[in-house]
């Protein structure tokens, strides 16, 4: 099988990627209250790390390709992939993405969620209710014999129609016992265009969205993705199995 298949998963498979999703919300959730001024990017990872451990699991970002800590944490104009530091401390009227993904019994369960730090201004807010209501319209076009193109489609239709754009240098992708696998998920695209979905496939769906420029700059670190004009940056993130009905969320816990 090449990098280019997408993996169509069993009911056994889909019930390890519901616990690993499971896993995934349970650690956002938890990690929740501890978003205040005041708090380090590096506090957060420590504590999503001792939690994933304590939990049986392992946090798949740690020694990925490289990255060096446990989860991603990305603040304010950092697009995506920010890494968790002891010297950066949030305060009040930041807005951060943390993006988990616990590695559980072989599976991964990947999502992230935007927090405000205390109060976010009025232009924060907009864009993180936009980007929310992003991936709401994306996860809604998923069922068998949609395009791919139809998910990228209403994101960016809607992205742009509120007066801001998406970013295009990172996208979705396919995820099982494989971090990132096929397909790729783009969240801006025509529809009717691209593969069609079919039972079975399971991907995040994980629009970025900016307030200013969709275009990004990658510091020297090698992974933190910044936009160009330094104007904010939101983004949330779901796994997602495409089912004979239509779509079941992965990264949700019971009725959560
Ligand atoms: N969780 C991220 C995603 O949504 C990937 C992080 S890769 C890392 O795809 F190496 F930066 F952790
Ligand atoms: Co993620
Ligand atoms: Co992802």
């Amino acid at each position: 099988m090449t990098n280019e298949t997408i993996e169509l998963l069993s009911s056994r498979e889909l019930d390890k990627m519901r616990q690993a999703g499971c896993l995934a919300a349970q650690l956002l959730q938890h990690l929740e209250p501890m978003v205040k001024p005041g708090v380090t990017t590096l506090e957060l990872n420590d504590e999503a790390e001792r939690w994933t451990k304590a939990h049986g699991a392992k946090s798949a970002p740690l020694g990925y390709h490289g990255f060096p800590k446990s989860i991603c944490t990305s603040v304010n104009e950092v697009v995506c992939h920010g890494i968790p530091s002891a010297k950066q401390i949030l305060k009040d009227g930041d807005i951060i993405n943390i993006d988990v993904t616990p590695l559980v019994d072989g599976y991964h369960g990947d999502t992230s969620k935007t927090f405000f730090v205390g109060t976010p201004s009025p232009k924060a807010k907009k864009l993180v209710d936009v980007t929310l209501e992003c991936l709401k319209r994306g996860i809604a076009e998923v069922k068998p014999g949609a395009r791919i193109g139809d998910i990228g489609a209403a994101i960016q239709e809607y992205a742009e129609a509120q007066g801001f754009s998406v970013v295009r240098n990172f996208t979705g992708h396919g995820v099982h016992r494989v971090f990132h696998a096929a397909p790729e998920i783009p969240h801006y695209g025509k529809r009717g265009t691209g593969k069609r979905l079919r039972a079975g496939m399971v991907f995040t769906i994980e629009p970025m969205i900016n307030e200013g420029t969709w275009e990004v700059e990658v510091l020297d670190d090698g992974w933190t993705a910044l936009t160009l004009d330094r104007k904010l940056s939101a983004q949330f993130e779901h796994t997602v199995a495409v089912t004979n009905s239509g779509v079941e969320i992965l990264t949700v816990c019971g009725n959560w």
